[in-house]
């Protein structure tokens, strides 16, 4: 009698040969938050090890990463002041456009993408112009901004413009606004699958951006539904877009494979502040191995399908990967 049941023959030697997702240090874009003044470091209680940064903190944060082998980070603003239409957004001398200057003076050899948005630079909290009438988000009011504030970053020294608010129309908007200003090589990542999620509280807290009525349900995608996810972003990619994204990460695997699927462009996914700080709170109540389930989550979203990981673990990942 044969018996017919097949396994793979790997020795230690053979496994290390024929493992199909590595983690690198090049996957990874780290966020930073940046706000005015000097010496200030406050960290975020919710969030261990991520702060809000003057820009002389930011610049030393930009030499401890390249120590680490990190190269990449996503930047958001905290203005001093927020209004109905976030007017430090769209100023020369609001916050991101000072310190992309700054780093890219001091760092030039770092890569920085921008988040492009407006709920950090509102009063209201919402991610465009209000339509008063209706208390929502105009679309096209916003569309005409958003291509404005990406000027100015453009224009400060960016590397990359990270569109966040998932209006209609946006990429299309932002791409005309960049080429009629000569920027025609600056590429443009969209969050162009963003799910209405509780996972981005941390996140709100550090960047005080959470709205002050309503919430984010009608310009961002509802969980449940699986097309509408695919088709969001094909639609930027028809747009334009030259990278898209999935965010939330960990709840959306099935969303990272199935987009993955249907387009040929680089797709990142971002780990964002929710699933952190989970990690962080068992980390500090002991009750798992942070650092293996750290990097087994990490594969998950490689192998899924992510070419680029945003994560508030970049560093904790870059110090991990040196030690073996
Ligand atoms: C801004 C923006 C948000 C995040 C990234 N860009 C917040 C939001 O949509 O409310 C969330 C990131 C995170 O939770 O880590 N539009
Ligand atoms: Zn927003």
């Amino acid at each position: 009698m044969f018996k017919r049941f097949r396994r793979l023959r790997l020795n230690e030697k053979l496994r290390e040969l024929v493992t199909e997702t590595v983690i690198t240090k090049n996957d990874f874009i780290y966020p930073l938050f940046v706000r005015s003044g000097e010496g200030i470091k406050n960290e975020i209680s919710s969030m261990p090890g991520v702060y809000q940064m003057s820009i002389d903190e930011i610049l030393k944060e930009c030499e401890e990463l390249k120590s680490l082998g990190l190269y990449s980070i996503i930047l958001f603003g905290i203005p001093d002041v927020k209004d109905s239409i976030g007017s430090d957004a769209l100023s020369e001398e609001g916050i991101i456009a000072r310190t992309l200057r700054a780093i890219k003076e001091a760092h030039p050899d770092m890569f920085v993408v921008t988040d492009l948005c407006f709920c950090e630079y509102t009063d209201h909290g919402h991610c465009g112009i209000l339509d008063m009438k209706h208390k929502t988000v105009n679309n096209d009011a916003t569309l005409e901004i958003l291509g404005k504030q990406a000027v100015i970053h453009a224009k400060a020294g960016s590397d990359m413009i990270a569109p966040s608010g998932m209006m209609d129309g946006m990429i299309e908007a932002i791409r005309e606004a960049l080429d009629d200003e000569g920027f025609e090589n600056l590429p443009i990542m969209s969050y162009s699958t963003k799910f209405a999620s509780a996972y981005y509280g941390p996140f709100r807290d550090v960047a005080e951006s959470a709205p002050s009525f309503g919430d984010r349900r009608s310009y961002q995608m509802n969980p449940a539904n699986r097309r509408e996810a695919i088709l969001e972003s094909l639609e930027d990619e028809f747009e334009g877009a030259d990278i898209l994204m999935v965010k939330p990460a960990l709840a959306y695997l099935d969303i990272i494979r199935d987009i993955r699927e249907n387009t040929k462009l680089p797709l990142a996914v971002y780990n964002v502040s929710g699933e952190y700080s989970m990690l962080q709170a068992a980390k500090r109540a002991k009750v798992i191995d942070y650092e293996r389930v750290m990097m087994e989550t990490m594969i998950g979203f490689k192998r899924a399908g992510a070419d680029i990981i945003i994560s508030y673990h970049a560093k904790e990942v870059a110090k991990l990967l040196d030690k073996c």
